[in-house]
């Protein structure tokens, strides 16, 4: 799909349909001049209450004949002064859906609402483009017969003059590359878990290194034991499938850069080994590689972005399930810096893997660590789909992120990390347990994981429940929503 800019009067821009977009209480808006030209059609409508403006509302009209264009989409965006930059991108994403499922191919729309917005018109370009790309997503591997002939050919985007052009233009070239990076992530998480094992994710990973310049190592079994990252081998035990750890690089040797180290869990299917899950809504646990899957988006994105940083992604994955090989609770593993860990439910296998890719990634002398999971149900519990959730050490990391998450709409939320809750995960035999019982779930898996961070600034996000999309919303269409991308992405421009 194509997304351009014209300066055009948005009357003359060839389009088999245009986008015409109000707000609530407002009649006509900015689309007066429009409007005479179409004969008072929407005035009409507006003062009949046929169409109200209301937010996520839509009507798609056939006007007569003499009348250009020859279709039209009202699409309502709500209260003007409720307006915000994420509206602009559901509504984009909303004008792409009503178009595509009417079976037009090309349409022109001005920036939705934009005057009702202080950003600049580059972040506006950017989130029409998000909306549009993301919000256009269908996961069809599996579709026998695709869909995929009503895909929109063409979007323009009507400017004013040739300076908004070029601005709005340029967040449209950012917008697509981070939203095609999470569609990316979305296939994979999408994907079965039996054909996304953890070999065929380092091959994947390989693929789109190749594909994208980035640098690309993958650790076998031996390798990993050599490491002796007991907790990697510990929770894929129980599978057939070995565990790989996938490391990825941009920049990889330019040592005068800032170095940031993101990790990602890629559990590729969670039964919870021998403390197994309950079978009810298991089939979703092939979703906890969102993480991984995340760190590969937005390695991509990065390299595509040329971000002047050291980018390393580590991805351990290994699949967690039961058998006669598995390790059982009340094991004790040694972790690759040496600690004690009994294993309290094997299903909190999560923390295993990326206590020991937390440690290894002190190797790359990081100003920073991220590491992203669908670490804990508790995190569902506690912030719904809305919210991921944050823990860290360096309140400077912190506050990045936090602006990262605002600015990408993947917004964060921080839960405490006192030493207090250290108390919780004490074992009386090894150095640390795995699971700190029912109280607090998501802070003491992110206290869990901070002690395999040292000096290090840090930063642990929770995405158990932003990382799956129950019902479906505007620019998150059911299934894997690719968060974190956006985020991240929006951190490493701004670093
Ligand atoms: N992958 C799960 C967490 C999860 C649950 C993510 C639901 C998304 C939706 C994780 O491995 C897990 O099982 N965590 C346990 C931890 C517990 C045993 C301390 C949990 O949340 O129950
Ligand atoms: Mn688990
Ligand atoms: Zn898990």
């Amino acid at each position: 799909m194509k997304v351009s800019v014209a300066t055009m009067d948005i009357k003359k821009i060839k389009a088999e349909a245009m986008v015409i977009s109000l707000f609530e209480k407002e009649g006509t808006g900015g689309y007066k001049d429009f409007d005479k030209a179409a004969r008072g059609l929407i005035a009409d409508l507006v003062k009949k209450g046929n169409f109200k403006g209301k937010a996520g509302e839509s009507l798609f009209l056939l006007p007569s004949p003499e009348i250009y264009p020859k279709r039209i989409l009202l699409l309502g965006l709500g209260e003007k002064e409720k307006y915000t930059l994420d509206k602009m991108r559901q509504a984009s994403a909303k004008a792409g859906q009503e178009m595509r499922s009417r079976g037009i191919k090309t349409f022109a729309m001005q920036a939705p609402g934009s005057d009702a917005l202080k950003e600049d018109n580059k972040r506006k370009g950017q989130a029409i483009a998000e909306g549009l790309i993301l919000g256009l997503y269908q996961f069809e591997e599996y579709k026998t017969e695709k869909k995929e002939d009503k895909m929109i050919d063409k979007v323009v985007i009507a400017a004013r003059d040739e300076r908004e052009a070029r601005e709005v233009k340029k967040g449209i070239e950012l917008g697509r590359v981070l939203a095609e990076a999470a569609n990316f992530t979305r296939d994979l998480v999408n994907r079965p878990s039996n054909d996304k094992t953890p070999i065929m994710l380092s091959d994947e990973a390989r693929r789109m290194a190749g594909r994208f310049g980035l640098s690309c190592e993958i650790l076998n079994e031996a390798a990993i034991k050599r490491l002796k990252m007991g907790g990697l081998l510990g929770v894929a035990k129980g599978s057939k499938e070995p565990p790989r750890f996938i490391i990825l690089g941009h920049n990889k040797n330019a040592k005068n850069l800032d170095t940031i180290v993101i990790i990602g869990k890629a559990i590729t299917f969670d039964s919870g080994g021998i403390s197994i899950k309950p079978s009810e809504n298991m089939e979703k646990m092939k979703y906890d590689m969102s993480g991984g899957a995340a760190v590969m988006g937005a390695m991509q994105a990065a390299a595509r972005l040329k971000i002047p940083l050291r980018i390393i992604g580590l991805i351990p994955a290994a699949e967690n399930l039961p058998s006669g090989a598995a390790q059982k609770p009340g094991d004790i593993v040694r972790m690759h810096d040496g600690k004690t860990v009994e294993i309290i439910s094997t299903d909190a296998e999560g923390r295993m893997i990326l206590g020991d890719a937390l440690s290894y990634a002190k190797s790359y002398k990081p100003k920073a660590v991220i590491d992203l999971a669908t670490l804990t149900g508790a995190c569902v519990i506690a912030l719904g789909n809305d919210a991921i959730g944050m823990m860290g050490t360096d309140d400077k990391l912190k506050d990045k992120v936090k602006e990262a998450g605002e600015l990408s709409y993947e917004r964060v939320w921080e839960l405490p990390l006192w030493e207090e809750y250290g108390e919780l995960i004490k074992s009386d035999i090894a150095d640390i347990k795995n699971v700190g019982g029912r109280p607090a779930g998501t802070i003491t898996g992110g206290y869990f994981l901070s002690r395999f961070i040292e000096k290090t600034q840090w930063v642990h996000l929770d995405i158990a429940g932003t990382a799956w999309e129950e019902k479906g919303r505007p620019y998150k269409p059911k299934g894997a929503t690719g968060v974190g991308i956006r985020l991240l992405s929006e951190l490493f421009i701004n670093w």
